[in-house]
């Protein structure tokens, strides 16, 4: 007996033992692939200044002479130069790559805890660390600092969707320019957005980060949020090139694409950011096309986006993203994030072996220093950590109403005569601010609808509120946010509720108005599905149907807040309220948004960016795309082998995706098909009416010129946006009834006032992606300009010759 307890000590002892010295092997492997890899490569912060004729430089190498890169006089190109021709290969090599993600975890020696990624320093020549942080909707770094009192909180901005949805490139650009101001008050010097790829699927879980189902709006807006963030002397970095379309499988996921399809629709808007704003960077997305990887492809990387469109800048990976080091440097992507040691092991290798030319690290690491150069880093920009979060807070607060969209009316809005509100759904006392994962902010609050509608003078009914406190009370765990990286993972969503009728008897004596809120979370690495998610859940359908019988059986109406981030089903329920308006996402100040709209201050000038669809399977996307849903497993991304899975081995929706439906994405599909939609692209209501007058559409050398006058027909002020379609009625190929090719928003109209709005389109644009002569082609013959609120509802249509 005692021997077989001895024994099994014996075992134990052994499993403890290995277990110990996996753990340690396991954390000796992370700590010296991943986090601390950088031992000699500290930044140098002990830079003297230089006066000479009177102008003061920083002697960043230390060696009393003024050299050309230090000389801001020069320019960025020869100082570029001179620093290039002063590096070693092993300097060079390692600027390839960042330091590793220690600088996001708040490891070590990081100026900015929460940063995501860095471009490395190079100490000897003083060259400073770059530090780059998401994302889309606003900076994302650590609001805490140990030992510290202090907040860094940064301000959440709308939802790139509800941007989109302003339709207002302005706007869009001072979020922009707020937003990179933020940055660079908080030492950041690239800010990883924004966010470009095509809604093809309602389902894709970081829809919410990207602008729309149409190449064209994606473009004009991400144009403007590149040029008003940059503007700032901040990088930006486009993303994800291209065609990432879904988050499940993502890293490993093969797009199969028609060279049409990417040319037409999944790269066109970044061709269009590229055109008007020359960002200071674009980042490779995991996937792959066609079979390579994008960060591994030079024909995406350099024969198309430089080649083809002269993107000037560099070209960074999504983190820990593609396989083989030295075949994405070859392919033009400069920059590895956030960097490990075994691809700067592979990269020196290569070097040495020459399968990666001295010449092919040259021309990444010019692209890098550039970037370097042109930073307010090299400026010695003195930042204060002291942003004007109150300035932005009034821009959030102004761009997320603009971006809200009126879907229904019935004489319920603005609210008149009703001075207690009953808010009923959990989401209204809990609002979303955005969705999950890189693309969310660490903001100080989040001002929920309830904060909004009091802000705004109205009575909060309390008998809805005693029931919400009480539903919290009972589910105390599941009212708990998920915080730092389990935020990233976990959407937030709380559980639902639903009423009774003697519940809904005393709300309704009670109170004047209903609103129910709607709310969903989606994020980075998970996609959507449609049971409780798409689709309401029955919680949902009952609280509805109930709610809404119960208001109207007194008289009363009531309004449907959506507090979404990506398309719901609407079809089933929409005729019960009396009105719905789609809130999205609206940043920290989402709920003196929708208080703002609802009580009148602000008539809504909304449009859909995309489509409601009456059925999921309208899509023709649906049928390739992986609707189980399911979420990302990081071990599996950052471990798993990336080699090629043998042919009956891969999982469709997973291992490959086949874009079959080709160019038929979103109302490219819908309005040829001619299906009945719930919403369409580009439909959104207002409290007044407009009218569209006197189109005039001319042919002048290579650019058809058109112009038309618009009038506020109704009794309130207000902003209508303008979208100009082309059609070709008599093609001859394969080509979606119409496509949106620009647009416009009026400045606010008071009632008759009338103003006449302008268009350029360059007739290259009429063009379509022929795959026989591998390049765009234009058909001649007559084309109809079409002037619309929406792809289905054109007001006026003129029709102009190409020859
Ligand atoms: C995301 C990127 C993000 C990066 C850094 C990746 O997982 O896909 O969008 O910029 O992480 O946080």
């Amino acid at each position: 007996m005692k021997k077989v307890f001895r024994n099994s000590l014996r075992v134990l002892g052994i499993i403890i033992l290995l277990a110990v010295i996996a753990g340690l092997g396991g954390y000796w492997y992370i700590n010296s692939t991943f986090l601390s890899f950088e031992k000699s490569y500290a930044e140098n912060i002990d830079i003297k200044e230089l006066t000479i004729d009177g102008y003061t430089f920083l002697d960043r190498d230390g060696d009393g002479k003024l050299d050309i890169y230090e000389d801001h006089r020069k320019s960025t190109y020869e100082r570029v130069e001179n620093v290039l021709h002063q590096m070693t290969l092993e300097e060079k090599i390692h600027l390839l790559k960042g330091s590793g993600i220690a600088s996001a975890m708040g490891i070590g020696n990081t100026a900015v805890p929460g940063a995501v990624g860095t471009i490395v320093p190079t100490p000897r020549l003083g060259i400073p660390t770059i530090y780059l942080s998401d994302g889309p909707a606003g900076l994302r770094i650590q609001p805490k600092r140990e030992g510290e009192d202090r907040t860094y909180y940064c301000t959440a901005f709308p939802i790139g969707t509800l941007l989109s949805s302003t339709w207002n490139t302005e706007l869009v650009n001072v979020v922009g320019t707020a937003m990179g101001n933020e940055a660079l008050e908080y030492g950041i010097d690239v800010i990883l957005g924004p966010g470009a790829n095509i809604h093809r699927h309602p389902f894709c879980g970081r829809n919410f980060e990207y602008y729309s189902e149409d190449p064209v709006l994606t473009g004009f807006i991400g144009a403007a949020m590149v040029n008003g963030i940059e503007s700032q002397g901040i990088g930006t970095s486009v993303k994800h090139f291209v065609a990432n379309n879904q988050e499940i499988d993502r890293n490993f996921n093969d797009v199969i694409v028609s060279d049409r399809a990417m040319r037409e629709i999944y790269l066109k808007g970044f061709e269009i950011i590229v055109k008007k704003s020359q960002p200071w960077t674009i980042m490779s997305s995991y996937n792959k096309v066609n079979g390579i990887y994008v960060s591994e492809s030079k024909d995406l990387l350099t024969n198309i986006l430089r080649d083809d469109w002269n993107f000037e800048g560099l070209v960074m990976t999504d983190w820990f993203g593609g396989n083989n080091a030295p075949a994405q440097i070859a392919a033009g992507n400069d920059l590895l994030e956030p960097g490990t040691k075994k691809q700067w092991k592979a990269l020196k290798k290569a070097a040495n072996n020459g399968t990666l030319s001295e010449e092919e690290i040259n021309t990444s690491v010019r692209r890098i220093l550039k970037l370097i150069i042109q930073s307010k880093k090299m400026q010695n920009y003195q930042y204060g950590n002291n942003p004007n979060l109150e300035a932005h807070a009034k821009i959030a607060r102004q761009s997320a109403t603009e971006g809200m969209i009126l879907l229904k009316n019935e004489h319920a809005l603005p609210i008149q005569n009703a001075k207690n509100i009953a808010l009923l759904g959990v989401t209204s006392y809990d609002f979303i601010a955005g969705g999950t994962g890189s693309g969310d902010v660490n903001e100080a609050y989040t001002v929920s609808l309830e904060e909004g509608l009091k802000n705004a003078g109205f009575e909060i009914n309390q008998a809805a509120k005693k029931l919400f406190k009480t539903h919290k009370a009972k589910h105390k765990e599941e009212f708990i946010k998920p915080e730092g990286f389990s935020a990233m993972t976990n959407p937030y969503i709380p559980p639902r509720m639903t009423y009774t009728e003697s519940e809904l008897k005393e709300i309704v004596a009670s109170s004047d108005l209903g609103i129910i809120t709607i709310g969903r979370n989606s994020g980075e690495g998970g996609d959507r599905v449609e049971k409780d998610d798409f689709l309401l859940s029955k919680t949902e359908q009952n609280m509805m149907a109930n709610v809404c019988k119960a208001f109207h059986t007194a008289g009363k109406k009531v309004v449907v807040v959506m507090n979404i981030g990506g398309v719901i089903e609407t079809v089933s329920w929409k005729s019960k309220p009396d009105a719905i308006l789609l809130a999205w996402q609206g940043g920290q100040e989402g709920g003196n948004s929708v208080a703002d709209i609802l009580s009148g201050k602000v008539n809504p000038s909304g449009k859909l960016p995309m489509t409601f669809p009456v059925n999921l399977n309208d899509h023709a996307s649906n049928t390739n795309f992986p609707l189980e849903g399911g979420t990302m497993d990081i071990m599996k991304m950052m471990f798993a082998s990336r080699k090629e899975k043998p042919e009956n081995e891969k999982v469709k929706n997973k291992d490959y995706t086949n874009y079959e439906e080709g160019i038929y994405v979103g109302y490219r599909h819908f309005d040829t098909a001619e299906l009945d939609v719930s919403y369409p692209f580009g439909f959104g209501l207002s409290y007044t009416t407009f009218n569209l007058s006197n189109l005039n559409v001319t042919v002048q050398n290579d650019t058809i010129k058109v112009t038309v006058t618009v009038t506020n027909s109704g009794s309130l002020a207000g902003k209508e946006v303008l979208q100009v379609y082309t059609s070709k009625p008599d093609t001859k190929i394969d080509r979606p009834l119409k496509e949106l090719r620009t647009f416009t928003k009026t400045k606010s109209l008071k009632p008759d006032e009338a103003t006449t709005v302008s268009f350029q389109i360059p007739i290259s644009e009429l063009s379509y992606w022929s795959e026989e002569a591998s390049q765009w082609s234009l058909e001649k013959g007559f084309y109809s300009i079409q002037v619309g609120a929406s792809s289905r509802d054109i007001r006026l249509s003129m029709d102009v010759e190409i020859n």
